[in-house]
Formats: C-alpha cells, structure tokens, sequence
C-alpha cells in the first residue's frame, strides 16, 4: 500500500516534469548515513557510542595538530589545547546483556565518488569536521580493509605520486595512514584535476567495522594534514562549481549533499546564515541553548561536524544544561553522557545564534533505554581541545535542519527542512 503510493507520487513527480529548484548551479548527490546510537530493540549502543566518543576525540586532537602546524597557536580558540590521545576502552555492562544488533546495517549507504582514471568507485562520509581526503589502497592488506573498496595506483593513468605521508592516529590500536597521490576526482559529476589525497595503508578498527570505504573533508584548508586544498576548494578553483557553497540535509533516509550552492527543494525561506570564526572549522559564534523558551546556557562558540552523531559542549555546560532537564544524571562520567527519564524525553531542546531557535526532535535527542525507565541523551560533556566554550554540533543536531556552508561568504546557514 505504502510502497504503491510513493510510487505514484514519483510517477506524477516525473510526468509533470517537477525537478528541484536550486541555488545556484550545482550538483546533488545523495547518501545515506548510520543512524543514530540505538539497537533495534530501542537500547542505547553503549559500546558504539564510546567508540565514537574516542574516534572524534582523536579526530580534533589531529584536527588542532594540523592547525597548529599550519596556522601557529594564534589561531586557537581561548582554551583550545592538544589533548592526550584518547584509548578505546570497552564501557562495563550495566545491563542485562540483550542482543547488540545495528537497527539500521541495511539502509546503511555512504555517497559514491570516483578516484583515478578509469574511475574506481568509493562509498565516502562527507565529513565538515576535517579537511582531508583519504581511501584505502590495494597495499593495505589488513582484515579492516578485506571488504573496502580500493585505489590502485598502477591501473589509473592519471595517478600522481606526490612527496610526504598521511597520518592520523585514532588510539582504537591503528592510525590511519599512506603515501600522498594527486588524482582525478568526481563527486556528482563534478570533476577535479590533481586533487592531492591519501591511499592509506592501514585503517583503524573504528573505521574497518564502517561500510564506507573513506574520508571526504570538507572544512577548511588551515586544518588539512595534507596541507592542500581540500576537494571542494579545489573544485571551486578549477571552476568545476560557480559558488563556493555546498548545503547538507542529514536524515535517516534521503541525505544529501549538494554542490555549488543549496538544494531550495529540500528547506523553507531563506538560511539564516552566521559568519564564521577562526580559520579551520565551520565555527559560529554566540550560540546559546534552550529548554523550551529558557536559555540555560549561552555566549558560546560551537563548530558543526557532520562526521560524528554526538553533539559535545564543554564538561561544565553540559552539566549546566542537563540542570534544567527533569530528573537527569550522570550515566557515563568518563565519557560525559547523562540519562533521563524515558517517559519524558525532551523536546524542545533547541540551539540558537540570536534568530531563530533550531530544536531538536525527541527522536533525535534520545539515544535509547539504559535502564526499564532510563534514557540517554544526544548532549555529551567533553573536552575535545577545541576551546574552553566550543560546542560540537553531530549530526544529531544537523538532522533538524537544512545547513549550508558558504565559503564565498565565510558563513554558515539554517533553514527548516521542508
Ligand atoms: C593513551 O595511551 C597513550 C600511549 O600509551 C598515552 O600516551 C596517552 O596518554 C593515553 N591517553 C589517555 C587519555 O590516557
Ligand atoms: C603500493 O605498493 C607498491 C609497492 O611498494 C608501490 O609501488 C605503490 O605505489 C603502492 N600503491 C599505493 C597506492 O600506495
Ligand atoms: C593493480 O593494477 C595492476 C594494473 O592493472 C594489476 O596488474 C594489479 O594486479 C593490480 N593490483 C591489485 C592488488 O589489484
Ligand atoms: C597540482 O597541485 C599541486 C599542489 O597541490 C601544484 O603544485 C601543481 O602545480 C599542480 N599541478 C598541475 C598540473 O596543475
Ligand atoms: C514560548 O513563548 C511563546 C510566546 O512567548 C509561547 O507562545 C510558547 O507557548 C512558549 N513555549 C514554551 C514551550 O514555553
Ligand atoms: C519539570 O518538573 C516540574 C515539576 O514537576 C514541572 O513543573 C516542569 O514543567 C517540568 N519541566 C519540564 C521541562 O518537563
């Protein structure tokens, strides 16, 4: 029944010739991303979630590495520090054990993109919280690698050897590592020449238990490990797109990135858009959250990361905020998650820069049942190094919103998903 009426909506949608509206010149190309830190049978993925909790600590630990080394410390926010390098360590069990099955394995797909000439397809995670390209290469031989997709230097004709390596270290008992190459790159038909990326050797284990095969980043150049200009930069300056603006919906079904400006299908109005600042993450400033029409918490920067789920803020924010949810408390101090009550889950949690406030579903602030009666939440306390009042904002917040990164005018933008 269901399945016969959305396709008669794609009939009509294509026998009246209906095709999206765009801002610009540009090109979409949809993914889809694992959803979220629940298992099927509604609990939170406590192993999983700590995974990641480690992972994108090391990813910014990396991440303020390259800044340093390509800015110098003067472009770090106040407090912003290189942290110890995160180990992965297995969360006790504080449940009886239920089955740790993935709810969403099957729908999991990442977006194609092609390396090399011919073209070798890969499945990648558009990442807006790193400024780097890397997929496996045929070299890495490794169990992590045995289902990836891989790049093969020596049947590509546009293949280019470059001086230097890659490197970043995640602590789960890898790094993720290889030569540096310039190559041929398509992402939606939008093609670049010698776009310097990485064919690693050796994946982390964080990475090897992904369906995708790598990496796209797509923040700014001053945190590239590289130190080259990241893919849509490049496009941008080869003129393979008209403006320097790429806009992601993220959703359980039907992500999109689009290139060279923003989709006007998928959101309503105009992207109320806030300038960026510093110089290496898609950074806003004056960000405040709410509890329904309260400000708990607020005069704070936050840097919006679509690579990771979880959305972090500073230890002490975050113990200030979860003050104001109704029977909360401490689930996981070391790796900062509260829980609350599952008979209320909030939902009028809502971030704002001084327009309008963008909440947070139920459905995306809840992380599932720790307990018959306890939930946990998508806000985590953590100091990633990015500054003592740095938010990171996953994608359990960008699942709210359309958003749209503007290198032209330095700027990201919200609008409401249609
Ligand atoms: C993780 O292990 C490394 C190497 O053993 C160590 O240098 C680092 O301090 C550890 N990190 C933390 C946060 O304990
Ligand atoms: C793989 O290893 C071979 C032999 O060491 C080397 O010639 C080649 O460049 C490597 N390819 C990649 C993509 O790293
Ligand atoms: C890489 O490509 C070359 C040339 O097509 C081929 O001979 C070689 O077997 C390939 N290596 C792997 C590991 O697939
Ligand atoms: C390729 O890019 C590098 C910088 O990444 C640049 O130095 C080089 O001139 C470029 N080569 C061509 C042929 O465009
Ligand atoms: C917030 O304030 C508006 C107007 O001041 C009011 O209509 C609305 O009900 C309030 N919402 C909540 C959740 O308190
Ligand atoms: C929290 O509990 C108090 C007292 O029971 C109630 O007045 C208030 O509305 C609750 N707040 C929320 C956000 O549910």
């Amino acid at each position: 029944m269901f399945v016969k009426a959305s396709l008669i909506t794609l009939a009509l949608a294509l026998s009246t010739g209906a095709s999206p509206v765009f801002e610009g010149l540009g090109a979409s190309i949809s993914f889809g991303k694992r959803d979220g830190m629940t298992t099927a049978d509604g609990w939170f993925d406590h192993p999983r979630a700590v995974q990641q909790v480690v992972r994108d600590r090391n990813k910014h630990r990396q991440n303020m590495i390259n800044l340093e080394r390509n800015m110098g410390k003067q472009a770090f926010n106040d407090g912003a520090e290189i942290m110890p390098m995160a180990n992965y360590s297995a969360p006790p069990e504080k449940r009886q054990a239920e089955k740790l099955t993935d709810e969403n394995n099957d729908e999991y797909w990442a977006g194609p993109i092609s390396i090399g000439t011919p073209g070798k397809a890969f499945l990648i995670d558009f990442d807006t919280g790193s400024a780097d390209l890397w997929v496996p290469s045929t070299n890495c031989t490794s169990t992590y690698c045995s289902a990836k997709n891989k790049y093969n230097a020596s049947s590509s004709s546009t293949s280019t050897p470059k001086s230097g390596s890659f490197s970043i270290q995640y602590g789960d008992g890898s790094t993720v590592s290889g030569p540096v190459y310039a190559e041929t790159v398509s992402v939606a038909g939008i093609t670049v020449k010698n776009q310097t990326f990485s064919p690693v050797n050796t994946i982390s284990p964080s990475f090897g238990s992904e369906v995708d095969d790598g990496l796209l980043g797509l923040a700014f150049p001053a945190i590239s490990n590289l130190r080259q200009s990241p893919f849509f930069n490049t496009a941008k300056a080869q003129g393979a797109v008209k403006t320097g603006v790429f806009g992601m919906k993220l959703a359980k079904t039907g992500s999109e990135l689009f290139l060279g400006g923003t989709d006007t299908s998928l959101y309503s109005g105009a992207p109320e858009y806030h300038a960026v600042t510093g110089s290496g993450f898609w950074q806003i400033s004056s960000g405040s959250i709410l509890v329904g029409n309260q400000t708990v918490v607020s005069n704070f920067q936050t840097i919006i990361d679509s690579g990771t789920t979880i959305i972090y803020g500073p230890p002490k924010m975050v113990a200030a905020f979860y003050k104001s949810i109704n029977g909360s408390q401490v689930y996981d101090a070391q790796n900062g998650f509260y829980s609350f009550p599952c008979k209320s889950v909030p939902s009028t949690v809502g971030f704002s820069w001084g327009g309008k406030t963008w909440t947070i579903s139920a459905a995306n602030f809840n992380y599932g049942k720790v307990s018959a009666t306890m939930c946990v939440g998508a806000i985590a306390g953590q100091d990633l190094g990015l500054g003592s009042s740095t938010w990171l904002l996953g994608d359990s917040f960008m699942k709210n919103v359309y958003t749209a990164f503007s290198f032209d005018s330095n700027s990201v933008g919200f609008a409401p998903l249609k």
